[in-house]
C-alpha cells in the first residue's frame, strides 16, 4: 500500500520528449505523438517549462486519455485519504510519470482483498467513485477495484467506503492501459466497467480516447472467457466508435446486437436533433442498433445527471468475452 497521492511534480525530473505541434494549447500538445523523431524541416518544439509535470503524455508512447485536474482535496477527503489509504490503496511502483506503472512490476490485485477468490469488477475512470460505492454496497459478495488518476475522486470514494463500512473495495491510482497491461493478469477480471470515458469530442483529439482497438485487446486479455465489458457514454460519436470496436473484435460479442435500431435507437434520436455541436440530420436512421438497456447496476452519477440535464442521450453497450 502506498502513502501519498500521485504527485504531478514527481514527473518534473523525468526526461521530457517534445512534441512537434508548434504553438497549440496544452490539450493539443498532449495529443501529439510523443516519440516522433525531429524532421529536418520541422523544428521540434520544446515543452514549456513546468508543463511536462502536468502532462504525463510527455513520457509515454501513447497519448493519455486524461488531463491532470486540480488535486485540491476537501478537509474531509484529506482525512479519509489519511485514514483509509493503507487499507484501500494498492501500491504500484512508478515508471517515468506519477500515474505510470513500472513495466516489470509484480502486483497481486486479488491478494489485496480480504477474499481474493471472489469475482472481481474493475471500474476504470471511477471519477468520484459513485458507481463503485453503490455496486459494492449492493454486492458484498464481489470484489471491486476502482482505477482513477484523480486524487480527490479516489479520496471521495475512500470516504464512502469508510462511512458505509465496505470491505470489498480497493483503489489504484494509475493510467488505465498500464493497469491492464501490467497490474492485472490474464483472466482476472469478471466485469470491466467504463462509464462516461472522457469523449475528447474534437476530431483532432480523438486519438486521446481511451476506448480503441488496442484497448479492446487489453480488455480481452484481462476479462475471463464469459466475462463482461460494460460501457456507457453520453457522446454519440464515441458511442459509435465503441460499438464498432466491439463488432470488429473477434474476442467480444455484443450481447444486444441488432437491438434498439431504427426509431428505437438513441442514436437516431440524437442525430435528428441539433445537439453535440452538430447540425440536425432529420432523415438519419441508425439501422444497426446494438445498444444495451440501461445497466441496472449503474447508479446515476453526478456526471450522468449533468449530461441528461443538457439533453444528451446515454448509450449503453454490453460485450461478452468469448
Ligand atoms: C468523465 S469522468 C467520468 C467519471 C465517472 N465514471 C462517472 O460516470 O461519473 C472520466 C474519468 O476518467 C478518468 N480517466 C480518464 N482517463 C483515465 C486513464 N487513462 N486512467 C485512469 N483514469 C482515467 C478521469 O480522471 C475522470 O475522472
Amino acid at each position: 500500500m502506498t502513502s501519498s497521492p500521485a504527485d504531478p511534480s514527481a514527473e518534473a525530473g523525468a526526461p521530457a520528449v517534445a512534441d512537434a505541434s508548434g504553438t497549440q494549447g496544452a490539450a493539443d500538445a498532449a495529443a501529439q505523438p510523443t516519440a516522433v523523431e525531429p524532421s529536418s524541416r520541422t523544428p521540434r518544439r520544446q515543452p514549456t517549462p513546468g508543463k511536462a509535470a502536468e502532462d504525463p503524455s510527455f513520457y509515454r508512447a501513447e497519448p493519455v486519455s486524461f488531463v491532470r485536474r486540480g488535486e485540491r482535496m476537501t478537509a474531509g477527503q484529506e482525512r479519509a485519504w489519511e485514514e483509509m489509504k493503507d487499507e484501500l490503496l494498492i501500491d504500484v511502483p512508478r515508471h517515468h510519470a506519477s500515474t505510470s506503472i513500472l513495466p516489470d512490476a509484480v502486483i497481486d490485485i486479488p491478494g489485496a482483498f480480504e477474499h481474493p477468490e471472489r469475482p472481481l469488477t474493475v471500474e476504470i475512470g471511477s471519477g468520484l467513485g459513485e458507481a463503485t460505492a453503490h455496486a459494492a454496497t449492493e454486492h458484498p459478495e464481489r470484489n471491486f477495484l476502482a482505477v482513477e488518476v484523480y486524487t480527490p475522486g479516489l479520496a471521495k470514494l475512500m470516504e464512502e467506503v469508510r462511512d458505509r463500512g465496505l470491505k470489498n473495495v480497493r483503489v489504484m491510482q494509475a493510467n488505465a492501459p498500464e493497469v491492464l497491461d501490467i497490474a492485472l493478469k490474464p483472466g482476472q477480471v469478471d466485469e470491466l466497467w467504463i462509464f462516461f470515458s472522457d469523449p475528447w469530442h474534437k476530431k483532432r483529439h480523438h486519438k486521446r480516447r481511451l476506448i480503441t482497438d488496442a484497448f479492446a485487446e487489453r480488455a480481452a486479455t484481462v476479462i475471463r472467457p464469459g466475462g463482461t465489458w460494460r460501457l456507457a457514454t453520453d457522446w454519440s460519436n464515441y458511442a459509435e466508435q465503441m460499438r464498432r470496436i466491439i463488432a470488429d473484435s473477434g474476442e467480444f460479442v455484443n450481447v444486444h446486437d441488432g437491438e434498439r435500431s431504427g426509431l428505437d435507437s438513441p442514436l437516431t434520436d440524437i442525430r435528428r436533433q441539433e445537439i453535440e455541436n452538430r447540425e440536425a440530420e432529420p432523415d438519419f436512421v441508425d439501422e444497426e442498433g446494438g445498444w444495451a438497456p440501461r445497466f441496472a447496476g449503474r447508479t446515476l452519477t453526478s456526471f450522468e445527471a449533468k449530461a441528461l440535464k443538457a439533453g444528451r442521450n446515454i448509450f449503453d453497450l454490453t460485450a461478452r468475452r468469448v
